[in-house]
């Protein structure tokens, strides 16, 4: 395993326990080209023979070859990584080999979130590649890891001469294979429908996904794929880009005359210019590459046990989270200490262990018109303050949480009337307002001094256990007071990196902390976020139907300790639908598990359901948050029921979840084929008191209980005799 330097051929083999990645110096100039990816290789040598420049038919030379890192005006007109402009007007790379080292353990990416890990687990190698007539030094990051089929990618590009350089365009990863027929899988959604699955055959021509919003956004997420036909759970090719980015981003595939594919990634070039002075360097944010062969089941399961070991930090990266009963959708802007208390003093009678306070409890905030940047506690609706309403929810026994979304001002604010230039707008220009809120530059130091000074003093002056950080709208009118005009062009980076830092700050300040992201629900769950927050707030749609396909499209990458999941009152306040109070905590079971409620108002009958549930969660969670995840079936596919189940590393334990969305007769119940488990070990299915062999659940299956009626779920606990 590693990586491996065939000198003779220049050759550079990348393993991980089942892949091989394999590039080359492809000739005396040193263009980098790519050579292999997928299943793992033994050797390399015996491979064909490189291609190599013929001088007469060069650009043919560069439009034909799978490169590693293809760059502009040379010849390769299929999208490159990177573009530039000198002073003289210059836009062409061509970019040969320096030199190369190969190394244990893993570079951090400076002011970026990245995975993470020791010398043992994985091996880099960096390429350095260099253009003397640009002045442009390239250095190509490669990390494999020894556990798991990853692999990393990132780069560092440089200015090696004496005048500026423009970089205009920077891609992180590129990955030139030939056509299989391939399918395309990308996350799609809007507010209230995050991260559904499609599936699409890709044609010739290039397609995509992107984000020019600022945020990684509801709409495309930074993930891409390609599966060969017919790839399901358990079969098939699986490439797949994930970008640890939270900002603009690309991902595209494309289809060319010479039936390759090339998939690239990496921050979207809209708007984006930066400038290099003279020995300066830029960092683009990692590509986590996983390829399968086993389908999209094995490859979740590689991004998920990556994530948990080797991107998310913090104290409770792998321990429960308390159960949390948040107050938006129980009150929204109208509260006051004693209503807080009063949902309090229910929830931790029936074991609930952190009371959430969101929205509304800063400045003149009592509606969402106002005030965002004002970060006082509204005395008038707090009465005694902060820490009389935290002292007397910590006497309860429960924790308390509290709600920010730092990134953003109102107009009606004493900051913005304080500040005004501190807010994104170009001057002169009415800025188009989002839920009458605009967003602050966070690119600025003494802007973001400001917002951690506020948030720091509140968190200080009580007991605070957990914060929610959230960010409603998408960046528009995009201009900096503190940037020159000719480097507008790094303000939505420039705040990306800003919004990391605070985020580091606040992790790094207060490591006890619980700190949760959130965008109007999921709008900005990306691996990026994941580097500070080992949760995300999944979507502001937590109708249990509707969460089925938000929750597999997450689940598809993420691993279900990272997806903020709560039980809500009916009829849901996003969808209008009625559920069973059972189903909504069997979906959130998949989750960090919460309420979102008014527990003083709810029914009796649903509240009794509560300690069960909690319980549940006790019962439950570690395999849930640890646990290999196995999706049996889905609903967004057979639009009847949705399944999946989670296995403990020992495979000694196994919670399935089966939801059935449209009521089944009871002869006609399905049969689930169960993974992961131990073939030649009998389980007790606790909620069927039966004994089952492994080996019989895998292969002929099981049938879950007729739940008699729609949107009615079931779990089943299978432990091992
Ligand atoms: C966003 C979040 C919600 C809630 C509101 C408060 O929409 O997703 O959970 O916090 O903001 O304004």
């Amino acid at each position: 395993m590693g990586i491996i330097y065939n000198e003779q051929k220049r050759i550079f083999k990348l393993d991980t326990p089942n892949t091989s990645y394999i590039l080359g110096v492809g000739d005396e100039f040193g263009h980098l080209v790519h050579i292999y990816y997928g299943k793992k290789i033994a050797s390399t040598d015996n491979l064909s023979k490189m291609p190599s420049v013929d001088e007469k038919n060069k650009v043919w030379y560069f439009d034909g070859t799978k490169m590693e890192y293809p760059t502009g005006d040379i010849g390769d007109f299929r999208e490159h990584c990177i573009e530039i402009r000198n002073e003289n007007g210059q836009h062409a790379l061509e970019c040969g080999y320096v030199s190369h080292k190969i190394y244990k353990g893993k570079p951090k990416l400076e002011g970026l979130p990245a995975t993470f890990s020791n010398e043992e687990d994985c091996t880099t190698l960096e390429v350095v590649m260099s253009d003397s007539i640009a002045g442009i030094e390239i250095t190509l990051i490669y990390t494999a890891f020894e556990k798991l089929d990853v692999i990393t990618r990132s780069v560092i590009v440089k200015n090696i001469c004496d005048e500026r350089v423009k970089l205009t365009k920077i891609l992180s990863s590129c990955l030139d294979v030939e056509n299989n027929e391939y399918e395309m899988l990308t996350l799609h959604g809007s507010w209230g429908r995050e991260r559904n699955i499609q599936r699409k055959r890709i044609g010739y021509g290039r397609q995509g996904i992107y984000s020019e919003r600022g945020v990684s956004g509801h709409q495309d997420h930074p993930f891409i794929a390609l599966l060969e036909p017919g790839t399901n759970q358990t079969m098939g090719e699986v490439y797949a880009m994930n970008f640890v980015y939270s900002g603009n981003f690309e991902a595209q595939c494309e289809l060319n005359q010479h039936d390759t594919v090339r998939l690239v990634m990496g921050i979207n070039p809209y708007q984006f210019e930066w400038t290099l002075e003279s020995g300066e360097v830029f960092t683009a944010p990692e590509v986590v590459m996983v390829y399968s062969s086993e389908g999209l089941g094995k490859m979740t399961r590689t991004y998920h046990d990556l994530y948990r070991n080797h991107l998310i930090r913090g104290k409770y990266r792998s321990i429960k989270r308390p159960v949390l009963i948040n107050n938006w959708e129980a009150t929204y802007f109208d509260f006051d200490t004693d209503k807080l208390l009063s949902i309090a003093k229910k929830a931790s009678e029936l074991g609930i262990e952190m009371l959430v306070m969101d929205d509304g409890w800063f400045g003149n905030r009592f509606d969402d018109n106002r005030a965002l940047g004002d970060w006082v506690v509204n005395e008038d609706k707090l009465k005694g303050g902060l820490k009389y309403l935290v002292d007397e929810v910590n006497r309860l026994g429960m924790k308390f949480g509290i709600w920010f979304e730092p990134e953003m001002v109102c107009p009606d604010s004493d900051l913005y009337r304080a500040h005004p230039d501190w807010a994104i707008q170009i001057p002169g220009r009415n800025p188009g307002r989002s839920r009458n809120q605009l967003v602050l530059d966070i690119s600025r130091k003494e802007v973001r001094d400001y917002i951690f000074d506020s948030l720091s003093k509140v968190l200080k002056s009580a007991n605070v256990e957990y914060v929610k950080w959230d960010m409603n709208r998408a960046l528009t009118d995009v201009w900096s007071h503190e940037l020159e005009p000719d480097r507008q062009g790094e303000l939505y980076h420039r705040y990306m990196l800003g919004v990391y830092e605070l985020q580091d700050r606040l992790v790094t300040e207060f490591p006890d902390i619980l700190l949760e992201n959130c965008s109007s629900g999921g709008g900005r769950y990306d691996p990026g976020v994941l580097y500070y927050s080992p949760q995300v707030w999944c979507s502001d749609n937590a109708d249990a139907i509707s969460r089925l396909n938000i929750q597999e499209g997450t689940s598809l990458i993420y691993p279900l300790s990272t997806m903020g999941a709560h039980v809500t009152d009916c009829p849901n306040h996003a969808v209008g639908r009625t559920t069973p109070f059972d189903t909504r905590g069997a979906v959130a079971l998949a989750g960090t598990f919460g309420y979102e409620l008014d527990i003083t108002k709810i029914s009796d009958e649903d509240r009794s359901k509560i300690p069960g549930q909690v319980e549940m969660y006790h019962k439950y969670n570690d395999i849930v948050r640890e646990g290999d995840f196995y999706r049996l079936a889905s609903f967004s596919q057979n639009n009847r029921y949705d399944s999946y189940m989670v296995v403990s590393k020992d495979k000694k334990e196994a919670l399935v979840t089966f939801v059935q969305v449209i009521a089944i007769a009871s002869h006609a119940m399905p049969v689930l084929k169960l993974q992961g488990l131990d073939p030649g070990t009998n389980y007790y299915i606790e909620e069927k008191h039966e004994v089952m062999a492994g080996d019989v659940l895998m292969n002929m299956g099981f049938v879950p209980n007729n739940e008699n009626g729609d949107f009615k779920a079931g779990l089943y606990h299978l432990v091992a005799r």
